[in-house]
């Protein structure tokens, strides 16, 4: 089982310098606006994959006024993960002392799935939210779809360039359009093989968070080219068209899950706070396949759960998602908020944060 046991964090944002031992099940780190709750968060985020979920530039977590920014992190499998990133060199991350080239590795040993505002980019957001959402589920299980994504975007970039050319290069095209629909094949059989494991678990799971007047959800998976067509048929069709908008449009980077409330889109019909339960609903039922199929837990990172959600509702996802035996950070503005809808015997751990430090 996947877990933090202790968590601590250099220079990054306002935080000076905090160390978490951390509780296996649940852990609330509340602290008014700006105090450094979700700053937590990210450093932990960062740690496990690489990128912060707030931003795509790692330098401005640096504090300000300093050059880099350290975060280390022991797991009950006692590893010791560690990454510095300074303002001027590439970061570098080991793993039990031995320098890692890539996340690859620290990733695989620490699932961690977000819970927070840009979450709802899942519903209300382009494909591409919901192909990442969909992809971190199929590269915990199956190892070799990295490799095939990253030739399936390799081969779509290569195949872009050739159509934006003065002239078509007819054989350049043809050896790119091989190796696409080679590696596209593999990432569409592994992505299948995923989205229905994964769909009868968030059906599942959605009904238990939802009472019985909500409109059903149904989730389907678009392969990223229409069914019963041969890609490769289609891209040598397509090439002209293709050519006019400067970039392929069939293929797996297109694909998406298309979620819907009886034959309309969710999101238009969906308020706030029932969108927040069907995102939690797609993230509880990624961890609990993972889990299933990869025998491991995952980390949950909720930033600011409370949010648009009322008081049955933040009881029911606590609820569920303690009882996923899982890791949770959990931030919050008002610790009652979360305490009031919790089981008095629950296993936690709070932390108080105030100005980037953890306070009694
Ligand atoms: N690079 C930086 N250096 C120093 N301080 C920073 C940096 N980036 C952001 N901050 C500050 O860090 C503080 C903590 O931000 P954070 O988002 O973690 O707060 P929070 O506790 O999650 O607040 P909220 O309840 O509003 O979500 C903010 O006051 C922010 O202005
Ligand atoms: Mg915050």
């Amino acid at each position: 089982m996947s877990f933090l046991t202790r968590l601590e964090i250099t220079s990054v944002r306002n935080i000076e310098e905090i160390k978490l031992d951390l509780n296996s099940r649940l852990n609330i780190i509340y602290g008014i606006n700006g105090s450094g709750k979700t700053s937590i968060l990210e450093a932990a985020h960062l740690l496990a994959v690489g990128r912060s979920f707030r931003t795509a530039r790692t330098s401005t977590l640096i504090s300000e006024a300093k050059t880099g920014l350290t975060v280390f992190a022991e797991t009950s499998h006692q590893s010791r993960i560690g990454l510095t990133k300074t303002n001027r060199e590439k970061h570098k991350l080991k793993l039990d002392s031995e320098l890692q080239g890539n996340w690859d590795s620290v990733a695989r040993k620490l699932p961690v799935q977000v819970l927070d505002s840009k979450s709802f980019l899942l519903l209300e957001g382009g494909p591409k939210a919901r192909r990442m959402f969909l992809d971190w589920g199929v590269f915990h299980v199956k190892h070799s779809f990295l490799r095939d994504w990253r030739s399936t975007k390799k081969c779509v970039a290569n195949r872009n360039i050739l159509l934006k050319g003065s002239q078509l290069d007819v054989s350049q095209l043809e050896v790119w359009e091989a190796e696409l629909c080679s590696s596209a094949a593999k990432v569409h059989a592994a992505r299948q093989e995923y989205f229905q494991k994964f769909e009868p678990v968030f059906r599942r799971v959605y009904t238990s968070l939802v009472d019985d007047t909500a409109d059903p959800i149904f989730l389907e998976y678009w392969r990223g080219w229409p069914e019963g067509e041969s890609l490769s048929t289609l891209l040598s069709a397509e090439r002209e068209r293709d050519r006019r908008y400067g970039a392929t449009q069939n293929g797996p980077h297109r694909a998406d899950i298309l979620v819907k409330a009886g034959d309309r889109n969710a999101i238009d019909v969906l308020s706030r706070g029932q969108q927040k339960v069907l995102v939690c609903a797609l993230k509880i039922a990624q961890g609990i396949l993972h889990e299933t199929v990869v025998d491991d837990k995952c980390i949950y990172l909720v930033d600011d759960l409370p949010s648009e959600l009322d008081l049955k509702n933040r009881a029911s996802i606590l609820e569920v998602m303690y009882k996923l035996r899982c890791q949770l950070l959990v931030t919050c503005v008002d610790l009652s908020s979360i305490q009031n809808c919790l089981n008095h015997a629950a296993e936690k751990r709070t932390f108080h944060v105030e100005r980037g430090t953890i306070t009694p």
